[in-house]
């Protein structure tokens, strides 16, 4: 198929174009590198012997955007393209309702024009809220979001489910990522996190490379064996295959269909930690404080769906997301 990837030089993006490219798709990105890197293409040309064809356009311009379509006949769209840090999007309600609704109406609108009905989109777990119980099932729905991030992930699913019910001719996939960490094997694509870390493992990999001086640990008073927060962390190449399944799946259904993509296992914030000492080989020191605001206590992915429909497992556990974090981290210094 011949994809066009918005958001392809991204952490996430950047490591699915490579699995496509290895399967034989033609991808085709589009990136306004707001929050990514050029050098982004030659890393996947290392590693996969070609350079996609990339367009620096942002998804807000309409024209600009259009101007690729009509370039390029698209057999389908992964749409990752789009703000993601949760505390900002707070301050800034406008900017991601902006970016992330306003950017995907305009690619929506314009796949419409060019007929191009193959969709998958990059949702999150957050859309759960913390209304259910674990493990969050596809077939609760969309819960009570806690930030503006959130809603636009809630609103661009409800978008493309009505779409869905007006031409049912398309056939899009909303995957719902739990907490993609790691990079590629080869320590090239992975993560850079603008400013201080808020998630997890980027935080943990500043303290590991000196920028920081120890693990601040939200909370050790929840319910979870050791106290502290349990997530799905889910190895970024582990998903980057998951958009390939779900790709060759919208090629050959009809429909909407909502999938959980995580490993089904949670890990402790100190499980992820002791993980990483074994990466990195030393200690790594941390403190305890207060429970973050909006967090909650556990957070793992019913993943029967994402087996029976895409045929998708996750391969990869936490050592070898946080051997590979660390290798990336060692290549960027
Ligand atoms: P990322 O920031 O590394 O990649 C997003 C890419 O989109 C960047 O390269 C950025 O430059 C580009 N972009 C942003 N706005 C754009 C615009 N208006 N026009 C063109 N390009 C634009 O983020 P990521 O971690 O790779 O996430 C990819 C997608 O997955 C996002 O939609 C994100 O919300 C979603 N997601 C991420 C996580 C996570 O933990 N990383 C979890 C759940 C969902
Ligand atoms: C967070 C966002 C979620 C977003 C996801 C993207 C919040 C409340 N949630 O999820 O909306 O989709 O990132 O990946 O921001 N932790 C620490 N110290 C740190 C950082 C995190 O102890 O410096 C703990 C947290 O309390 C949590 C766990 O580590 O228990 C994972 O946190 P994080 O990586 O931020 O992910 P989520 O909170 O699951």
């Amino acid at each position: 198929m011949r994809i066009l990837v918005t958001g392809g030089t991204g952490f996430i993006g950047s490591n699915t174009c490579v699995e496509l490219m290895k399967n034989g798709h033609e991808v085709i990105i589009v990136d306004n590198l707001y929050n990514s890197k050029i050098d982004v293409l030659e890393k996947i040309e290392n590693i996969t012997g070609q350079m996609p064809r990339f367009y620096q356009t942002d998804i807000l311009d309409h024209d600009g955007l259009e101007s690729v379509f009509k370039i390029h006949s698209f057999d389908a769209v992964i749409h990752f393209a789009g703000y993601k840090a949760v505390g900002e999007s707070v301050e800034k309600p406008l900017l991601y309702y902006r970016n992330n609704i306003a950017g995907s109406i305009n690619l929506y609108e314009i796949m419409h024009k060019y007929q191009v009905k193959k969709l998958v989109f990059s949702s999150s777990a957050t859309v759960y809220g913390d209304d259910f119980e674990v493990p969050f099932k596809e077939e609760y729905g969309l819960g009570t979001t806690t930030n503006p991030y959130g809603t636009t992930k809630k609103m661009n699913e409800m978008i493309i489910s009505d779409m869905g019910y007006a031409d049912p001719e398309i056939s899009s996939v909303i995957l719902r990522y739990f907490n993609p960490i790691g990079a590629d094997e080869t320590g090239l694509l992975g993560e850079h996190p603008n400013g201080i870390p808020n998630n997890l493992v980027p935080y943990i990999a500043q303290v590991v490379s000196g920028q920081r001086d120890y693990l601040r640990v939200w909370g050790d008073d929840y319910d979870t064996p050791d106290g502290t927060g349990v997530r799905d962390y889910i190895h970024v190449v582990d998903l980057a295959r998951a958009h390939v399944k779900a790709i060759e799946y919208a090629a050959e259904h009809i429909g909407t269909e909502v999938i959980n993509i995580g490993t089904g296992k949670g890990y402790s914030v100190l499980e992820v930690l002791h993980a990483y000492e074994k990466a990195c080989g030393k200690e790594i020191p941390y403190k305890i404080m207060d429970r973050r605001p909006g967090d909650i206590a556990v957070c793992y992915a019913d993943t029967k769906k994402a087996k029976e429909l895409l045929g998708f497992e996750a391969e990869y556990d936490i050592d070898k997301m946080c051997q590979d974090s660390y290798r990336f981290t060692q290549n960027s210094i």
